[in-house]
């Protein structure tokens, strides 16, 4: 397992997001966070990349309890084995596209000219390369998943974390950018944990999980 979460519990004041919710990742796997509204799926979601702290249960990357890490380190972690794609891409308004997606890389400390190299190749794996000097809002918004997807993808990390990837696109766009994501995503041996409401998105995935009241329930294998 390259993630496994074990009786994760999480309130908001009195509000119970997670009541004992628990997942396993192997590596390279995409595996389809499912359930209703409100059940806790983003919550999941959030405790595994480390982004939100349960108020009990273990999270494990790899060998590492995420809770037992330092802050710094946990950003450290987050930013050089995971990668973030959100239901509206999230991109850096002011930067190009291009500069979005080699921002990974710069802020990892790599040159310019490198960073926008291999930025480049991201773009044009997600055929996206035309809009690499416009801003993200004068993209579509299937062109702008595509940008943060290469984003995502840029600095090669060991999972990726997808909260309703198409949720803001049609159908067409949505299936071009799961195509796109779990093709480059098993190309690269990087695992996904994907949260989606939706069954066709879902069925991109080698498993589902269900939450619901904030319990979890792997149903194992069953796309
Ligand atoms: N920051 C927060 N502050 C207060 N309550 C929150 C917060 N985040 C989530 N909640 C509550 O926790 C519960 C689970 O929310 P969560 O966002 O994980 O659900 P979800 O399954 O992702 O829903 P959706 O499918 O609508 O995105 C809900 O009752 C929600 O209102
Ligand atoms: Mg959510």
């Amino acid at each position: 397992m390259i993630l496994k979460a074990e009786n994760l519990r999480k309130s908001f004041g009195s509000t119970p997001a997670l009541d004992g919710a628990g997942i396993s990742v192997k590596a390279g796997e995409v595996v389809a966070v499912m359930g209703p509204s409100g059940s806790g799926k983003s919550t999941l979601l959030h405790c595994l990349a480390g982004i939100l702290k349960p108020d009990s249960g273990t999270v494990h990357y790899q060998d590492i309890e995420l809770s037992g890490l330092p802050d710094g380190e946990r950003s450290e972690l987050r930013r050089t084995h995971f990668g973030f794609v959100f239901q509206f891409g999230q991109l850096v308004p002011e930067l190009t596209c291009l500069e979005n997606v080699a921002l990974p890389l710069r802020l990892g400390g790599m040159s310019r000219r490198k960073a926008e190299a291999k930025a480049i190749d991201w773009l044009e794996r997600l055929e996206v390369t035309s809009v690499k000097d416009q801003r993200p809002s004068e993209t579509s918004g299937g062109q702008g998943q595509r940008v943060a997807v290469a984003r995502a993808l840029v600095s090669s990390p060991k999972v990726i974390f997808a909260d309703e990837p198409t949720g803001a696109l049609d159908s067409l766009n949505g299936e071009r950018v799961m195509h796109l994501l779990t093709s480059a995503a098993r190309d690269t041996g990087a695992a996904v944990v994907l949260v989606t409401h939706e069954a066709r998105v879902a069925a991109y995935s080698d498993r589902e999980v269900v939450v619901r009241d904030g319990r979890s329930r792997d149903m194992e294998f069953a796309t």
